[in-house]
């Protein structure tokens, strides 16, 4: 039965006022593509209704034939334009979840940090250079001559003994303290000199708390025409009011060390309490820093200088104990431990 020109004008009506709602309401572009299948597809509805034009009377077939064209393209355009939504809005949703700010400092690698003796002995190294003294560096095994003998240590000392010392078994020992860098200072550098040497000695110490059987010292010396124990205060107040940064007031003991004649300990008012008493300084109000004094003549002579023409002065400090201080450690093994935890407090 041929159909109307008016139902199929009906029939396109119906159509385009349907699709364009679903186009509308499409939430996602699989129903838009449901809906073109179905309204403009080979076997959709548009198609039936153009099969059906054959039927009409010419006139009739090319109006409804144009109506037809233009309820076709109208449709094209929604879909189109309502697809190219979606993508937009997929687009957006893709940016939102992937951006980046570019402007914003990169994580990089964690950086390490010097250990806190070593940034304390770069300081007063920097220090006495400022003050014309030479870093000088010796060697951690060492011969009894340079570590005992050549500083005027006679062979019964007990210091010698197996219980302080490690000995090697060819002779040889692990320095004990960083004095012997003195005499190989005097042997290499002429007088006048000042000298300086940080590291690393050794000591067959059972450990604790405040015991260990490495750690480091710092020595100095300085040999002159004229030295005065003088000297030695202001250049220890020196250093540290600069380790400490603040005015330090020190006082000097008698002491005995083999090397020096006069021989001192040199304490500092307690930084703790400021002298008046306290734990840190079991309530004498001072606190044992380094030994020091003038050198002694044998010392000298032994290392080709004559006492009669030069004297100097010579110190000795304890820079692990220093660096304890400093940062109000308590426990001496922290030092060595490898622990990052600690050592990424520095
Ligand atoms: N060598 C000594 C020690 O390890 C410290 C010392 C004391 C060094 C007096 C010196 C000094 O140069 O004059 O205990």
């Amino acid at each position: 039965m041929p159909e109307s020109a008016l139902s199929l004008e009906t029939a396109l009506s119906e159509l385009e006022a349907r699709a364009r709602e679903r186009i509308a309401a499409a939430a996602e572009p699989e129903e838009l593509e449901a809906v073109r299948v179905e309204a403009l597809g080979r076997k959709g509805t548009l198609a039936q209704i153009s099969r059906q034009l054959a039927g009409l009377p010419a006139a009739e077939r090319a109006r409804i034939g144009r109506l037809l064209n233009s309820v076709k393209q109208e449709l094209e355009q929604r879909l189109a334009a309502r697809q190219a939504e979606f993508e937009q809005r997929a687009l957006e949703a893709r940016l939102e979840a992937e951006w980046l700010d570019l402007t914003r400092p990169a994580p990089g690698p964690r950086r390490g940090s010097l250990h806190p003796i070593t940034q304390l002995q770069r300081e007063i190294e920097d220090l006495f250079v400022s003050l014309g003294f030479t870093v000088l560096d010796g060697p951690e095994v060492e011969t009894e001559y340079h570590n005992f003998d050549a500083l005027n240590i006679p062979p019964d000392h007990p210091a010698r003994d197996v219980q302080d010392t490690f000995w090697l078994e060819d002779g040889h020992l692990l320095r004990t303290h960083t004095s012997p860098v003195q005499v190989r200072g005097m042997e290499r550098l002429r007088p006048p000199l000042r000298m300086i040497a940080p590291g690393r000695v050794f000591r067959n110490e059972e450990v604790d708390a405040s015991h260990e059987h490495t750690f480091y010292q710092l020595e100095g010396m300085m040999i002159d025409r004229e030295v005065s124990i003088a000297h030695l205060v202001y250049f220890m107040k020196t250093l540290l009011n600069h380790v400490f940064r603040r005015e330090a007031s020190v006082r000097l003991r008698p002491g005995y060390f083999p090397f020096v004649e006069p021989g001192f300990e040199l304490d500092l008012e307690c930084l703790v309490c400021g002298g008046r008493g306290c734990p840190v300084c079991k309530q004498s109000g001072w606190v044992e820093m380094l030994g020091c004094g003038l050198v002694h003549p044998n010392v000298l002579r032994t290392s080709g200088i004559d006492p009669r023409q030069w004297m100097g002065f010579a110190f000795g400090l304890g820079l692990t104990r220093l660096a304890m201080m400093r940062y109000g450690l308590d426990d001496i093994r922290l030092m060595q431990s490898g622990d990052l935890r600690f050592l990424r407090q520095f």
